[in-house]
């Protein structure tokens, strides 16, 4: 039986030009080097410039994947923008990507589900493409976190950073078997009654203002092991697969802590886990995208290796997406 599979066919990523170390936040905050990097596992991160936009961010990324994946923004069906950190409250960064990129053609939206962002925009993505909406869809996870920091809380402001990262995604066909190439299954759960674990203090509806993030960090730690541990398993049961199959899990990068619990709890080496936090920090939405781009950077993927993908984020919302490259 011939399936419709939705297949990542190229990745790109960018990074803000200014690189902030660890050392930079001792120099105004009660912190160090030291807890940083024992606490969370981030050793640097990048911050956006004056002037440079989450947008700016994404039309770069996007233009990488396009180029990577050997296909013009001509041949891009519908644009899909990851973010909690549009440029403006409205438009959607997506169309703004669409008009960076040239294109007349196709639809463009934003998904906005914080850290697990790009593991919703994925699913979505996927959805369009076997609903037979689109044959081809950039998506983008893009954020510039450093504009929503409070810089006198040193539990949070030392932990995120600004980047972007994109894929292709084609429609190509697949046998139905879950050794097919693509997007093989995708889980996804949200729960309202945690908003108030990680969320930002201000919005157009209620203050008329950005406002600045505010976590729980421990508390946000403490479901973030259990939840995305179940959710990879849940959407490697429904693609007829098991932990012990995985080549790569590619992790939202918040903490090598986190990332390290949930490698664990699904039975897999550190040596299967692609790493990126010390380099970047949490970059919310653009982290799995970031990190994808930089391991196919490096030649680690090779063609019928099983990803695992994995989230949370503000909301709370987590998920995973199960796909051999
Ligand atoms: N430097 C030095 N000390 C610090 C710092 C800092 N930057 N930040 C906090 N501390 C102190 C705290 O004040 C606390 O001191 P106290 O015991 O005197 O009160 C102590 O360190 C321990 O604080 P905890 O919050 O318990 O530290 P923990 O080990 O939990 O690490 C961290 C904190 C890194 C925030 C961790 O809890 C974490 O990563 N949580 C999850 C964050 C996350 O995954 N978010 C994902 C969401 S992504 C998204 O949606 C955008």
């Amino acid at each position: 039986m011939t399936v419709i599979r939705p297949v990542i066919i190229g990745t790109g990523h960018y990074l803000p030009a200014r690189i902030v170390p660890n050392s930079e936040f001792a120099a105004t905050l009660d912190t160090s080097d030291e807890w940083i990097v024992s606490r969370s596992g981030i050793e640097r991160r990048h911050f956006a410039a004056e002037g440079e936009y989450t947008s700016d961010l994404a039309i770069n990324a996007a233009r990488a994947a396009l180029a990577n994946a050997g296909v013009t923004a001509q041949e891009i069906d519908a644009v899909i923008v990851a973010t909690s950190t549009p440029d403006y409250t409205f438009p959607a960064v997506a169309t703004q990507v669409q008009a960076g990129l040239g294109m007349t053609q196709g639809f463009a939206f934003d998904i906005q589900a914080v850290g697990a962002g790009f593991v919703f925009a994925l699913a979505n993505a996927s959805g369009l493409i076997l609903a037979g909406q689109a044959k081809r869809v950039l998506v983008i996870g893009a954020e510039t976190f450093s504009r929503i920091m409070d810089w006198t809380d040193r539990g949070t402001c030392v932990l995120f950073g600004d980047g972007a990262g994109a894929v292709v995604l084609e429609a190509q066909a697949g046998s139905g078997a879950n050794t097919d190439r693509g997007v093989l299954a995708c889980d996804l759960h949200s729960d309202g009654r945690y908003r108030d674990l990680l969320y930002v203090d201000g919005g157009i509806s209620r203050t008329g203002t950005a406002g600045v993030l505010r976590m729980q960090g421990r508390e946000v730690f403490r479901h973030a092991v259990e939840k995305l541990a179940a959710t990879a398993t849940s959407a490697l049961e429904k693609a007829g697969l098991e932990a012990g199959q995985v080549d790569w899990i590619v992790p939202h990068q918040a903490n090598l802590r986190i990332i390290k619990g949930t490698a664990q709890k699904l039975g897999l080496p550190m040596e299967n886990v692609i790493v990126t936090v010390q380099d970047h920090g949490n970059t919310s939405a653009a982290s799995i995208p970031l990190a994808l781009s930089v391991a196919n950077t490096q030649g680690r993927f090779k063609p019928g290796d099983l990803i695992l993908t994995e989230a949370i984020g503000g909301g709370l919302s987590w998920g995973a997406v199960a796909l051999r490259w």
